[in-house]
């Protein structure tokens, strides 16, 4: 049976470098490497100053601060780490394709391809290959066939161990998993993972499946949590019309112990690296086997999300007279969610489009997102050029500061420190009347209208 000695993970990003964080801790007597091509990200995860590490998530310096020059180490020497690893996570971004076949809604394996191809030139002795990031399934096959055809005498054994940690509370997700899934098809490689998690996850929860299954479930388990934001935030807007308040729907049917109130939360959209890429995944794989009823229908769940997003947006244009040229809206918020600096897919990016677009002003404020990231951000949907994004959108450190002159103000991530802002003074320094668009329902209502904004939120 295989024991591990040395793990290395290629790729440092929102998940390599938390989940190898906690494999380290956890398990001294294996040696941990990450890896990453990016040099400024691994002398970031190098850093002294444990505030300068590249991603932001609570709990994460601690135990970085435990297991780092011990047994865990960050470096760019990806060939070394392959050579020397018993075992290797393939950690790295699979973005939705931009180009070809699929674009828009395939995954992009380029990084994972080279990466399989990496480790087939270097690796001189057997290796367990673990696929942690999200990949459609039948990824492993690719990897596969490009691993065993090499010529070089050395057996890979491919394992799918998809991450279900969510950001924001990555730590306490992997610290205790609801479950940690293993599909694969050799039996001593299984073992040999399952004995790395034994460490910490108790046997109960870690679940073994065939390769396919496992990858399946991944995506499945986006799609299945994406469906109940979209299914909550399309009674949102039922409830603005009747009058029925989403929260209190949504506490009636949590209630049911066959519903559960998770995820229940109606919001300006979901965003995240995750959910709307592996639904488009789940689609392009059910329209490439000819099942357009499967499609379709997960497509709805996106359509849905597009609409909420844009909804929001259309809202303040309107309550603002139908006019938002020239006008200052400020945002609170460009994380996807709060207690991470990732803006992946962030609502507050369409959002921002869509009122650039009818010339407004926007004013940021975010307190772990940084100014290069919000344009780039911007840039990257290529809506207009990068002079116009830095023109009409500025990036602010103080939120109280960044409501001078403001026409209105947008909450777009559920960030605590919101709530407790000096709401007197904002209100002070705006335009009357003063507007707040609360696109997470995070505000005291009443305490805010007794000040005397008009207040208006997701479906209530
Ligand atoms: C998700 C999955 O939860 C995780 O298991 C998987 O490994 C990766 O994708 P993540 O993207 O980090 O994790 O965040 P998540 O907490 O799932 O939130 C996704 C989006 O949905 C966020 O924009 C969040 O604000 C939104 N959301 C979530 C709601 O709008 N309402 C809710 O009730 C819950
Ligand atoms: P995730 O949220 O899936 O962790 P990130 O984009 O945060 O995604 O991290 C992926 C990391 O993988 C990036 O830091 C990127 O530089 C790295 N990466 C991509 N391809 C390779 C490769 N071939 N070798 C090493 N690192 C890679």
């Amino acid at each position: 049976m295989h024991t591990i000695k040395n793990i290395t993970c290629i790729g440092a990003g929102y998940v390599g470098g938390p989940t190898m964080s906690v494999i380290a801790q956890k398990n001294p007597d294996i040696k941990v490497t990450v890896v990453d091509l990016n040099k400024t990200r691994i002398d970031a995860w190098n850093s002294d100053d444990l505030s300068l590490l590249p991603i932001y998530e609570p709990g994460l310096d601690s135990v970085v601060k435990e297991a780092r020059n011990r047994n865990l180490f960050f470096s760019t020497d990806v060939d070394k780490a392959i050579d020397e690893a018993d075992m290797i996570f393939i950690s790295v971004n699979t973005p939705t394709k931009t180009y070809g076949k699929g674009k828009g809604q395939a995954a992009d394996l380029k990084y994972i391809e080279l990466c399989a191809r990496q480790i087939a030139r270097v690796a001189k002795n057997d290796k367990i290959v673990v696929e942690k990031s999200t990949l459609p399934v039948r990824t492993a096959d690719a990897i596969k066939s490009i691993l065993n055809n090499t010529g070089n005498g050395v057996n890979f054994h491919i394992l799918s161990n998809p991450e279900f940690l969510a950001e924001g509370t990555a730590m306490a997700d992997l610290e205790n998993p609801d479950r940690v899934l293993i599909g694969g098809e050799n039996e001593d490689a299984i073992q040999a993972l399952v004995n790395v998690y034994a460490k910490w996850v108790p046997k109960a929860k870690i679940i073994t499946t065939n390769l396919w299954s496992s990858e399946l479930s991944k995506l499945v388990a986006n799609a299945f949590l994406a469906q109940r934001v979209s299914s909550i935030n399309s009674i949102s807007e039922l409830c603005e019309v009747t009058g029925a308040n989403v929260d209190e729907v949504a506490n009636a049917i949590g209630m049911d112990s066959r519903i559960g109130s998770k995820f229940l939360k109606a919001s300006v959209g979901f965003g995240g690296s995750c959910f709307q890429k592996d639904i488009l995944n789940l689609v392009y794989i059910a329209r490439s086997y000819n099942l357009n009823e499967v499609a379709d229908y997960w497509q709805q769940v996106i359509s849905m999300n597009d609409h909420q997003k844009q909804r929001f947006s259309s809202n303040i244009i309107k309550t603002l007279y139908n006019t938002v040229n020239g006008k200052n809206i400020v945002f609170y918020g460009w994380a996807f969610k709060k207690d991470t600096n990732d803006t992946r897919e962030s609502a507050a990016i369409y959002v921002a489009d869509h009122l650039l677009d009818e010339e407004a002003n926007i004013i940021v404020y975010d307190p772990k997102v940084s100014a290069e990231q919000v344009y780039s951000d911007l840039d990257y949907l290529g809506t207009r050029g990068p002079e116009e994004n830095r023109r009409f959108v500025t990036v602010v450190n103080n939120p109280v500061a960044a409501s001078k002159g403001a026409h209105a103000i947008a909450v777009l991530t559920e960030w605590d420190e919101f709530k407790s802002l000096d709401w007197k003074s904002i209100y002070a320094n705006m335009f009357k009347p003063a507007f707040i668009f609360d696109g997470r329902n995070v505000l005291d209502k009443n305490s805010i209208v007794e000040i005397g904004f008009s207040y208006k939120s997701i479906g209530k």
